[in-house]
């Protein structure tokens, strides 16, 4: 049993076991959540978490065990409406939003404010902005909630679903994955809702993989693997070290990286005066062959409009995008923040959707089909994709497979330069470094890589040149041996900056 003796207002999930066909995503899971404590669920892509929280939601019914709630034990709960009634409130890993509709109808739509009585009533618009802009004061976002949705970033749709999660009252807040596609300052703010939700005396469970949290943030945390219970402890006596041992041991005989070519280094994409919104032009800079060069900057800085018109999917205002690629395969190649809106084709196979890229004329032809089939079976096993089948639908994968899928999707249409955007997003310790190893094959066949990192670390690690952009402004390009923390410095907004911003 994990988490101590259930107490009779703990929520504890008894001998979970859920397949999903011939996948035994869990294999009977004890977990007990206890009120006014944050807990931790780690453990790498595809171990279970998701299928755990769906569970804990009563968006999937468990095939074994049961979920208990005030003492009171059932299957499972019939629906997410039933849980949420009972107070358990859950975000999923890519939460569902509505689109066209405001951020403010977003959040209040499980209930939307009426006034009036019986029949007469009508929708309050009044009081869903009003309910709405309280909930978002809570959570420190800056976000109008007459918005519409659609156009905000990832970052503040998130923000978005957790205002979703906690406008009523939560006996126990689930979060899968919250702060995977936000910058630091975001993911504090996530932080503080958790604790805030703790200190009124509710329980709170949140999936992770950044185990830096865990530790800052939690009191205990379980490791799943296989869908099992691995380990359980005190997160406040826990290392980073200790748990990335949890996460990244578990897979082994992963490969090492494929011969490396010598890199040419010549420019295949040059930027000449471009000049967009969300930042301030003119920007020149060169991509070159067999180089990767990350986009770092907070969230706000530019760095993400930056590379969307680098990449060629936003419009840019001014300026030119020239391509050069000398060995003239393909184009350019592009992994967005957002999996569900602009990645996976849901409905079609892991296989379709790795290949889809690289079909073009005559690709129908059973051989050449055949041909780039073998490509993606090879790419999938070199990224170390978990599935039991290619050809199940890519739907069913973990996120974290899903995103190396859409990486894989450009190394087997053999692109010439690739744009990414948070390469890791949702990456355990152990698929972070294969994607990793992926970016570095790709760089060492001489392709150019943009990748835009929020994360210093990240960006330092995988740059051969840094670019640093900060308060709508390209700042610095710094060398790839440059450290998080010199990059952290640049990236970060001085206070006479900002004022010298704002005057003119
Ligand atoms: N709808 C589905 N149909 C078939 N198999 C599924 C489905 N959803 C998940 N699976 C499988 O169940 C297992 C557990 O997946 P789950 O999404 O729970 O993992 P996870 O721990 O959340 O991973 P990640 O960190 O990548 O989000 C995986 O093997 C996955 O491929
Ligand atoms: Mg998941």
């Amino acid at each position: 049993m994990t988490g101590g003796p259930a107490r009779e207002d703990a929520l504890a999930l008894r001998g979970i076991v859920k397949s999903y066909g011939s996948t035994r995503a869990l294999r009977g899971v004890d977990l007990t959540l206890q009120p006014g404590a944050i807990q931790a669920l780690i453990g790498p892509n595809g171990s279970g978490k998701s299928t755990l929280v769906k569970c804990l939601a009563g968006d999937l019914r468990p095939d074994r065990g049961e979920v208990l709630l005030g003492g009171v034990g059932r299957p499972g709960f019939a629906s997410p409406t039933q849980a949420r009634s009972a107070g358990v409130s859950v975000v999923h890993q890519d939460p569902e939003c509505f689109e066209e509709l405001s951020v403010a109808d977003n959040i209040v739509i499980a209930r939307p404010p009426r006034r009036g009585v019986g029949p007469w009533s009508v929708r309050d618009r009044a009081a869903t902005v009003a309910v709405a802009s309280r909930v978002l004061r809570r959570v420190g976002a800056d976000i109008d909630p007459r918005e519409r949705l659609r156009n905000l970033s990832l970052a503040d749709r998130t923000l978005v679903a957790i205002c979703r999660a906690i406008v009523e009252d939560v006996r126990f807040l689930v979060l899968d994955e919250p702060t995977a596609a936000l910058g630091r300052d975001d993911a504090e703010r996530v932080y503080r809702v958790c604790h805030a939700v703790r200190e009124a005396g509710a329980g709170v469970l949140v999936v992770t993989h950044r185990l830096h949290e865990v530790v800052t943030h939690a009191s205990r945390v379980t490791a799943l693997r296989d869908g099992a219970i691995h380990a359980d402890l005190s997160a406040e006596s826990s290392s980073v070290e200790e748990l990335v041992g949890l996460v990244a041991d578990a897979r082994s005989g992963r490969k090492e990286v494929v011969g490396v070519s010598p890199r040419d280094r010549a420019v295949v994409v040059s930027t000449h005066e471009l000049d967009g919104d969300g930042y301030e032009g003119p920007v020149d800079v060169q991509l070159r062959a067999g180089e990767v060069t990350t986009v770092a900057g907070l969230p706000g800085s530019g760095a993400n409009h930056f590379v969307r018109q680098l990449c060629g999917v936003a419009a840019r205002a001014r300026g030119e995008v020239r391509i050069s690629h000398p060995d003239a395969q393909g184009a350019m190649g592009f992994v967005g923040e957002s999996r569900r809106d602009e990645g996976v084709f849901p409905d079609m196979s892991v296989l379709d959707n790795m290949v889809i890229a690289a079909i073009d004329g005559p690709s129908w032809l059973p051989i050449r089909r055949r041909r780039l089939d073998a490509r993606a079976r090879q790419v999938a096993e070199q990224l170390g994709i978990v599935t039991a089948s290619l050809d199940a639908p890519i739907s069913s994968l973990s996120g974290g497979n899903q995103q190396k899928a859409l990486i894989g999707r450009w190394v087997v249409a053999d692109i010439s330069v690739l744009g990414l955007e948070e390469p890791t997003n949702g990456l355990d310790v152990g698929a972070r470094e294969d994607v990793y190893r992926a970016v570095g094959d790709l760089v060492g066949a001489n392709k150019a890589v943009v990748a835009r990192c929020t994360d210093e670390q990240e960006a330092a690690q995988l740059g051969d040149v840094i670019l640093v952009f900060t308060e709508g402004r390209l700042v610095a390009s710094l060398p790839g041996d440059a450290t998080p923390g010199a990059v952290l410095e640049v990236s970060t907004p001085i206070v006479t900056h900002r004022r010298g911003m704002n005057e003119s």
